[in-house]
């Protein structure tokens, strides 16, 4: 399995969750660089606020689950540089500059509330390892809970990366197919491209082919084509926040894959985990929608550019929801 983020401890012991009979000794957060992939799979190890914060932005971490579960393992490397008298005050802070990373996953404020009131070190660690191991479980039950959506010889449509690379483990989206997989089905998965940054074709036609799952890439605007050739018998994609009435955010791209799922009757489900949702929140209207860097479109020079990073799905065209409590139907309701 990819350990996109896990923590090292001060021994050089990569930790895959919280291991009570191991010491919490001072460490450092471990990720995958996913902006080299798929060159070359390399690590980076880090314990500085500013080096972690870039690291978010660039998307070297990215994926709402591994984005939570990056910015607590890196809350806990960098307060352990804190002078304990100034213990609360100094994670409060840290744990601003990470906020202010990127808007839209919600996973992102989720785990950080969950750190930010640690009185120590200690407890610190073992709550942002805790997160970790959540998210490792999740995973897992996402799977199970979504396995049976995938029939023998299906064809499934994604978008972005919703899997290990997004995740502690398995993925949200892509962990039905993992679990299918290993089941012994055989089915087809199109990945999206996934423009500007290419996380379809980067990133999940990489992890998925490395599982010796079937997997075809395709440009972002050859889905409704495939659709229509009867290709497609399922889509399945990640969020990064999904308000109380089911409208998920995600990849740029999602809302218009949905929309194609309905005119072809091709059922379109999402995949996320409980921390992905934010009940606090309405609708979709109300989801905060990252605008990033011109630049990444590659445009003329001097050419204005519109770059929203997310889009939201209403969710009429949504058929489920799966989380780790189990496919949700429509009308959606979460507590
Ligand atoms: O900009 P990114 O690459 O962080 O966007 C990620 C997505 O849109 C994923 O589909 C989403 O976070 C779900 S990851 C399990």
């Amino acid at each position: 399995m990819l350990e996109t983020v896990r923590w090292i401890n001060a021994e050089g012991k990569v930790l895959a969750g919280y291991e009570a009979d191991v010491p919490l000794l001072p460490g450092k957060l471990r990720i995958i660089d996913q902006t080299r992939l798929p060159q070359e799979l390399v690590y980076l190890e880090l314990d500085d606020i500013d080096g972690i914060v870039a690291a978010i932005k660039r998307l070297s971490v990215r994926g709402a689950p591994a984005i939570g579960c990056a910015a607590a393992l890196g809350l806990a490397a960098c307060a352990q540089h804190l002078d304990g008298a100034d213990f609360v005050a100094g994670v409060s802070r840290l744990a601003d500059q990470l906020a202010a990373s990127r808007p839209t996953a919600v996973n992102l404020f989720w785990a950080l509330d969950r750190c930010r009131t640690k009185k120590n070190i200690d407890e610190l660690i073992q709550e942002a390892l805790a997160i970790l191991e959540e998210d490792i479980q999740m995973c897992q039950a996402i799977g199970a809970h979504g396995e049976s959506l995938i029939k023998e010889g299906a064809g499934i449509l994604t978008h972005c990366n919703a899997g290990a690379l997004a995740t502690g483990d398995f993925g949200t989206a892509l962990s039905p197919m993992y679990v299918a997989h290993a089941k012994g089905r055989t089915f087809t998965v199109y990945s999206d491209e996934t423009r500007p940054l290419l996380q379809g074709s980067r990133l999940t036609a990489w992890e998925l082919q490395r599982a010796g799952i079937d997997v075809v890439t395709i440009c972002d605007n050859m889905a409704a084509q495939v659709m229509k050739e009867g290709k497609i018998d399922l889509v399945i994609v990640g969020s990064d926040r999904i308000a109380a009435n089911g409208d998920a955010a995600n990849k740029i791209g999602t809302y218009g894959l949905a929309v194609l799922a309905k005119h072809h009757g091709i059922p379109f489900h999402v995949a996320a985990p409980t921390s992905t949702i934010d009940t606090s929140l309405a609708d979709g209207s109300l989801i905060p929608i990252e605008q990033r860097d011109p630049a990444e479109v590659g445009a003329a020079k001097g050419v204005r550019v519109y770059n929203p990073a997310f889009d939201v799905t209403p969710h009429e065209l949504i058929a489920g929801i799966i989380t780790e409590q189990g496919l949700h139907r429509p009308p959606f309701k979460f507590n």
